[in-house]
């Protein structure tokens, strides 16, 4: 009996091969698969194999072999489609019928298949002969190699609708074939048919075992739509599949996360780097089957090395439709959320993707942004505090409503008690440190942005991609300490106004004290680093310093990196200085007209215009224009 190949491919995709022969093999975990005593013959030494990669099982002793299929064949002595029903059962999967039309519907599937692939080929073909030169030079232009031009079997589709049918069908594969798969459509008005893509740029999009089963193709100019997929078809789901899949899939037995990034030129660009677990959803936003497919990547729960984080890392753009799609996206996940299902958040500077981001600051800016990926419930916990004030008790009533409904969608209830519990002791923590801080703090601007997430489960502090104020504390340090020649021009600057976060603030007072000490010579760059590293009470001060020059915030401000010409940091200073005293300026501002509100005596009044007019002659100043560079400002 044959049953069509599509229906054997999901039956092996959805029960990974360790876990049938873990049920009656004792089996451990040797690399990238698991090994134990071949129960097809006598051993006491383990040389049985398997490797659920490449879905088969292996023994060295007796040189039995085969997969998932064929190991529940022989274990429980079935025949074949014995085996199939009694897996396909295990799996909820109904089992077709070896009907005439089922038998029809497989030797679809294989021409279906091969008419992909013999497209796939012509396109590659058309990308490297004379009319496919400008499609190879705009990708060249975005700086892929020819390498990697030929991995992802990119290619080009010709502005002439005819060729590819006239060569298809010449080699017997019929219209109705093509038509099936998307590759041609029917004039409206004319009987002919014409091909799909046209004058695009091809990106084939392989399933999980690699076999194209759709393409991308993309504009080279402004014009028409950037991206057009595939439609639909019987072996194509776009909400299903996901591109980078078969490589992101072999990648995770490699140890690689999976990264799961917005578009194609992303992924490649992330692959070139050696990111392979890199794979984007087809045009629409993350679909729950494809958080599904992701999470059935990886490793059984009890097979995994305790001390490694398997979340996949989803990435987003750190501009507010970026929050917004990371925010859906939790939505969407939450009530799947298990201990052993989950997913981190990265976000990228704004107006970057991981593309532009590499090719602009390289790959250990990516590496970077992907430490800083955060796990689910600071994600939780930030996205819900965005914004918020939590000055008043109604304030943090709604602030604690709003995160406990979020975590009320956790299906599983294990975790999500185990999140009330993590939450309650945050919103404790958070609130008795706002408590006393607004009593003392002398620099408690903005104390709600202090409670965006710091701690990490193994202790060290996370670096905080939401928080712009501490981002621009860190990026004015970072310019100063790298070029400390520019003390003499905004030295007062540094001196008069406080950080925020503390352990910059140490940082700063120290780093003022070194620099306006005229007893000797002005410092230069390395003399001064020396001086800070070696300070004397420096543990809060070190970690500072460690904080401020990382890949972490230069990766936000290019122009503080010490390699950079100083007339660029200078520059920089000025547009982060002048938004530093505007946002400090505008909650000072939000302050007082409260206070006004509450109490509108003569002395809150002129405080409030007081305010009004020093923000008036900020924004003159800055309208002036005196060089700045307003996009110098990335993300911050
Ligand atoms: P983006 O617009 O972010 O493009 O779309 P990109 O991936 O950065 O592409 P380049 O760098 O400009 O070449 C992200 C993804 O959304 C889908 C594609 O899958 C794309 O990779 N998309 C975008 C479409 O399907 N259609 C479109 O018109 C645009
Ligand atoms: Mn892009």
């Amino acid at each position: 009996m044959a049953f069509p190949p599509s229906f054997l491919e999901e039956l092996r995709s959805r029960l990974p091969l360790s876990g049938i022969v873990a049920k009656r093999v004792r089996m451990v975990r040797a690399g990238r698969e698991f090994k134990g005593c071949c129960p097809f013959h006598n051993e006491k030494t383990p040389s049985f194999y398997v490797n659920d990669d490449k879905q088969f099982y292996h023994c060295f002793g007796c040189g039995s072999h085969g997969d998932i299929i064929g190991f529940t064949m022989r274990f429980d002595h079935l025949s074949f489609p014995e085996a199939v029903e009694i897996l396909a059962a295990q799996a909820g999967l109904q089992v077709p019928q070896d009907t005439p039309q089922e038998r029809e519907q497989y030797n679809l599937e294989k021409r279906l298949y091969q008419v992909l692939e013999r497209a796939t080929a012509w396109f590659e073909e058309q990308l490297f002969s004379p009319q496919g030169r400008e499609a190879l030079n705009y990708l060249r232009g975005r700086g892929l190699t020819e390498e990697s031009i030929k991995r992802f079997h990119l290619g080009f589709a010709p502005n002439d609708s005819q060729s590819m049918i006239k060569k298809l069908s010449g080699e017997g594969f019929s219209l109705d074939e093509l038509k099936a798969v998307g590759l041609i459509k029917k004039s409206e008005d004319r009987p002919d048919h014409f091909s799909f893509f046209r004058n695009r740029v091809i990106f084939p999009v392989g399933d999980r075992r690699g076999r194209t089963v759709a393409f991308g193709g993309r504009v080279m100019d402004d014009g028409g739509p950037k991206y057009l997929n595939s439609p639909d078809h019987v072996l194509f789901h776009k909400g299903k599949l996901l591109y980078g899949l078969s490589r992101a899939r072999a990648a995770i037995s490699q140890g690689q996360p999976i990264i799961v990034v917005e578009g194609y030129m992303d992924v490649i660009a992330l692959v070139e780097e050696g990111f392979h677990g890199a794979a984007a959803p087809l045009g629409t936003a993350l679909t729950e089957d494809q958080i599904n497919i992701l999470w059935k990547l990886l490793p059984p729960p009890d097979t995994r090395d305790p001390s490694k984080d398997y979340s996949p890392i989803l990435c987003f753009d750190g501009d507010n439709a970026g929050i917004k799609a990371s925010a859906r996206a939790v939505e969407r996940i939450l009530p799947m959320l298990t201990a052993a299902q989950t997913v981190r958040v990265a976000y990228l500077p704004e107006g970057e993707d991981p593309d532009s981001l590499i090719k602009r600051s390289g790959k250990s800016s990516m590496q970077s942004i992907l430490d800083q990926a955060k796990p689910m419930i600071d994600v939780i916990w930030d996205l819900t505090l965005a914004n918020r004030r939590l000055t008043t008790p109604e304030e943090r009533g709604a602030f604690i409503s709003s995160i406990k409904h979020r975590i009320s969608r956790i299906k599983d209830e294990s975790l999500r008690s185990l999140y009330n519990d993590e939450i309650q002791k945050r919103i404790s923590a958070a609130f008795s440190w706002q408590k006393t801080s607004t009593k003392t703090g002398k620099f408690n601007r903005s104390n709600k942005r202090e409670l965006f997430t710091t701690g990490t489960p193994d202790g060290l502090s996370r670096k905080q991609p939401l928080n712009p104020q501490k981002l621009r504390e860190r990026v004015l340090l970072a310019i100063m300490i790298n070029h400390p020649s520019l003390f003499g021009e905004f030295g007062e600057d540094l001196a008069q106004i406080g950080f925020f976060t503390p352990t910059l603030e140490a940082l700063r007072q120290q780093l003022v004290n070194l620099l306006s000490d005229d007893s000797h010579e002005p410092l230069d760059a390395e003399e001064l680093y020396r001086q800070l590293s070696g300070g004397a009470d420096t543990k809060i001060q070190a970690t500072g310093l460690s904080e401020t020059l990382s890949e972490a915030t230069y990766v936000h401000a290019g122009f503080a990196r010490p390699d950079k010409p100083v007339e660029q940091a200078r520059q920089g200073w000025k547009s982060i200085w002048n938004k530093h005293l505007q946002e400090l300026l505008q909650a000072d501002m939000q302050a007082a007209k409260r206070q006004y509100a509450e109490n509108a005596s003569e002395e809150n009044l002129t405080r409030l215009l007081a305010l009004r007019s020093q923000i008036e002659t900020l924004n003159r100043e800055s309208a002036v224009g005196d060089g700045t560079d307003s996009t110098l400002l990335l993300s911050i």
